[in-house]
């Protein structure tokens, strides 16, 4: 194993080694995504340290990709960076609630990090976190791989192609279905470690496909939430929330685990036209009476499919297209496509949704720091608890997930 210093993370790569040299902290359900997507890049980069508080986690991660067996395994992530192993990237893939802790000590030893979503568990450690990275001059991105699927992708084309005209309504359905038992792993169905049911762990995907594709930030919100299906989790497992933008326009989101099929997506009403994913176009012509005519907009709706069909399929998807996107990020000493940032733009919105459900009232956008929910703990200590948390099993014998539809 080769050891090395980690000074100066995004300025000395290159002296250091063209392979980048990759550890992750956490080996859990989400790491198989990580380990499958750095699997794709054998000349780019290599794992060279796997950590988990439970380290036995770690050998059986190595057998089931065939890793070196060589590769050291370490049960805390300081004695990981104390070790001498030299490490260009660490994969943060823990529960959110020590997203922050682990990425500033890496960044504070000048290594890069790419952190699992959410980014943290209060928007004052995001502020942490962006810190750390302009201190250490390293590169912090943030996973939110559904903007690497080819319906997103291109729905964001054409969206930024301005042929529909402005968006006036975005509907965005983050539906997913999970069974009692999700709730009963240690950290989840907390406001203390999961820090939120699925309007945090789950539409933070399709906040941050909102943002991307509004390319703004809404100026209030709104909400309402509730737990419906799940009484063995402190978290809501239901929220309707309504984002208003400066312009009047409108985005409403649901976030749910409580939606058999989990049809999710995203439907933009523009000016002119309606187009989503998964991919749909209407168009409407008005009669002299306001009314919609039996014809239709054939004209826009057939330059918009001919556009849609035009733009190129990524190469790349999920987890994988993301991890590809962040190496070469690294490699060419650039920003990746989801940087801190937009990882603390969509833990902003989805705090003011919080907030407005607790409180039942509107929340004006940016939270700022004097608002209560900014600081860490804030959240948590102003949560409605739904119900409390019944069971705590340590590990599921079953590791496998599921990231949704698209
Ligand atoms: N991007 C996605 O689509 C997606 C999907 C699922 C989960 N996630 C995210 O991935 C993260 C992990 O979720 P998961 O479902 O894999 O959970 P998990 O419990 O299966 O895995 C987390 C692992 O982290 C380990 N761990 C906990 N605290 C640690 C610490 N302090 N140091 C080192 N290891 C520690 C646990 O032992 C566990 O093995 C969460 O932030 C979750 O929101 C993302």
């Amino acid at each position: 194993m080769r050891k090395g210093t980690n000074e100066g993370g995004r300025a000395n790569r290159k002296e250091v080694n063209k392979m980048i040299d990759v550890a992750i902290v956490g080996t859990g359900g989400i790491s198989n995504f990580h380990i499958q997507g750095l699997l794709e890049f054998p000349e780019r980069c290599r794992i060279v340290a796997l950590c988990d508080i439970y380290p036995e986690k770690c050998e059986k991660i190595k057998e089931k990709y065939h890793l070196d067996k060589d590769i050291p395994v370490f049960k805390d992530h300081e004695e990981m960076l104390e070790s001498g192993v030299h490490i260009d990237v660490v994969h943060v893939c823990t529960p959110p609630y020590v997203h922050s802790q682990i990425s500033i000590n890496c960044m504070n030893k000048g290594i890069n990090v790419l952190v699992e979503k959410p980014m943290a568990a209060s928007i004052e450690e995001c502020d942490m976190m962006l810190a750390a990275e302009k201190a250490n001059n390293v590169t912090l991105g943030v996973i939110a791989q559904n903007r690497f699927r080819n319906g997103v992708y291109k729905l964001k084309k054409i969206a930024d192609s301005g042929l529909a005209g402005k968006i006036c309504f975005a509907r965005v359905n983050s539906n997913w279905w999970r069974d009692h038992s999700y709730y009963d792993l240690w950290w989840r169905g907390t406001w203390e470690k999961e820090g939120g049911g699925p309007t945090l762990n789950h539409a933070v995907h399709h906040i941050d496909m909102l943002n991307w594709i509004e390319n703004r930030s809404p100026v209030e919100a709104t909400s309402v939430l509730t737990n419906i299906m799940h009484d063995n989790a402190e978290v809501e497992d239901l929220s309707f929330s309504c984002f208003k933008y400066d312009d009047d326009s409108i985005a409403e989101v649901i976030a749910s685990v409580v939606s058999h099929g989990e049809e999710q997506g995203i439907v933009l009403q523009c000016e002119k036209a309606r187009i989503s994913m998964p991919w749909d176009v209407k168009a409407e012509i008005g009669m002299d009476n306001g009314f919609p005519d039996d014809k239709k907009n054939e004209e826009l709706i057939q330059k918009l499919n001919k556009c849609y069909e035009e733009i190129e399929d990524l190469k790349y998807e999920g987890h994988v297209g993301e991890i590809d996107n962040y190496l070469s990020a690294i490699e060419k000493g650039e920003k990746p496509l989801i940087t801190g940032v937009d990882g603390k733009r969509t833990l902003e919105l989805i705090t003011a949704v919080y907030a407005a459900g607790f409180e039942k009232k509107t929340i004006s956008l940016p939270v700022t720091p004097d608002s209560k929910y900014y600081r860490t703990g804030g959240i948590q200590e102003n949560a409605v608890h739904f119900y409390e948390k019944a069971n705590s099993v340590e590990n599921f014998e079953e590791d496998k997930l599921t990231v949704g539809n698209y």
